[in-house]
């Protein structure tokens, strides 16, 4: 008897530890071979859909819902970032919608310090000297590199994954600052050792600027060429956020002309694609979005959307909604 199990589609393959959770509530379908579909494809894919698995990715958008039908319940995104759902345009249609707070704040943590070791100490510019069998010899003024101890790491929004940034910083003997909409309360001030500026201020202040900030009108763009040009010519930029935070273009003026010293990147404006004048530069540290990417934090992911999907199937709350 399948025919009154709710349908479930998942736009994106997901851990099959979340599969099976799924599967106890419902039918499951998802592209195989696991594959990006087309906007077409997708609306195509999720009519008649109980509830939808999607990824950051996927227009969650008023169009999206109504492709789905008046039956769905639930949209549940593997992501913590939701700039691409009209959160309202769901709320208005009765659908719940659900993200994945929490579960990858420390992976995403990781990826950000580790970017910023790897622009401030050159190692991706060395690593490319070596492939390239460039001859080399070890000297005292060889590929000399930017200390981090006693540096100030600039956060632009100290939510958990600023916090957990500034955790490790502070391990390294950085001294933390911080910008944001509002100031996190004191304990966690003082738990950080973090001071709050004003963003000018930050901008003018940071050896690096880390950016934790959600993608939102007030924030694309944010870093701009004034944004860029108020930095420190020493500083760094370091963005695992959202591509749009930062004008890509102005970005890689920047780093030409020496405006700033050096990036990080691990998000795009226009993902997959790079603006190509940021890899022909050395003082660009590049990933292709992998923030998240670990198999345990893509798995506990994927395992708290269906928790939510299953939550929401069988007439229980989200464990995480996003409010519209
Ligand atoms: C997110 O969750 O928003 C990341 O960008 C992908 O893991």
């Amino acid at each position: 008897m399948t025919e009154n199990r709710p349908r479930i589609v998942v736009t994106r393959k997901i851990a099959e530890p979340a599969l099976a959770v799924l599967r106890e509530v419902g039918d499951v379908w998802f592209p195989e071979p696991d594959r990006a579909l087309s906007p077409g494809e997708l609306h195509t894919a999720i009519a008649g859909a109980d509830a939808i698995v999607s990824t950051l990715h996927d227009r969650v958008d008023a169009a999206f819902a109504d492709a789905a039908g008046p039956q769905v319940k639930v949209i549940a995104t593997v992501a913590v970032g939701y700039d691409n759902a009209d959160v309202a345009a769901l709320t208005d249609r009765g659908i719940v919608f659900t993200n994945t707070p929490g579960v990858l704040t420390d992976a995403t943590a990781d990826l950000a310090f580790g970017l910023l070791l790897v622009v401030t100490r050159r190692l991706g510019e060395g690593e490319r000297l070596l492939r390239a069998r460039t001859p080399w010899s070890f000297n005292l003024g060889f590929m000399l590199g930017s200390g981090l101890q006693g540096k100030t790491l600039g956060i632009v929004g100290l939510g958990q994954i600023g916090q957990a940034v500034a955790r490790r910083a502070l391990a390294f003997g950085m001294d933390i600052a911080y910008s944001g909409r509002r100031r996190v309360p004191g304990e966690v001030e003082n738990a950080l050792q973090a001071r709050y500026l004003p963003f000018e201020e930050l901008l003018h202040t940071a050896d690096v600027l880390s950016l934790h900030c959600p993608l939102t009108p007030e924030t694309r763009h944010l870093i701009d060429a004034t944004a860029l040009a108020s930095m420190k010519p020493s500083a760094f930029l370091i963005n695992t956020t959202r591509g749009p935070v930062v004008d890509e273009a102005a970005l890689a003026d920047a780093l030409a002309d020496g405006v700033i010293a050096g990036a990080g990147l691990d998000v795009f404006e226009k993902e997959p694609e790079v603006h190509p004048r940021l890899l022909e530069l050395d003082n660009v540290a590049l990933a292709p979005h992998l923030g998240s990417a670990t198999v345990e934090t893509r798995t506990a992911m994927a395992m708290l959307a269906a928790r939510n999907v299953a939550a929401v199937l069988t007439g229980g709350d989200p464990l995480t909604p996003v409010k519209g």
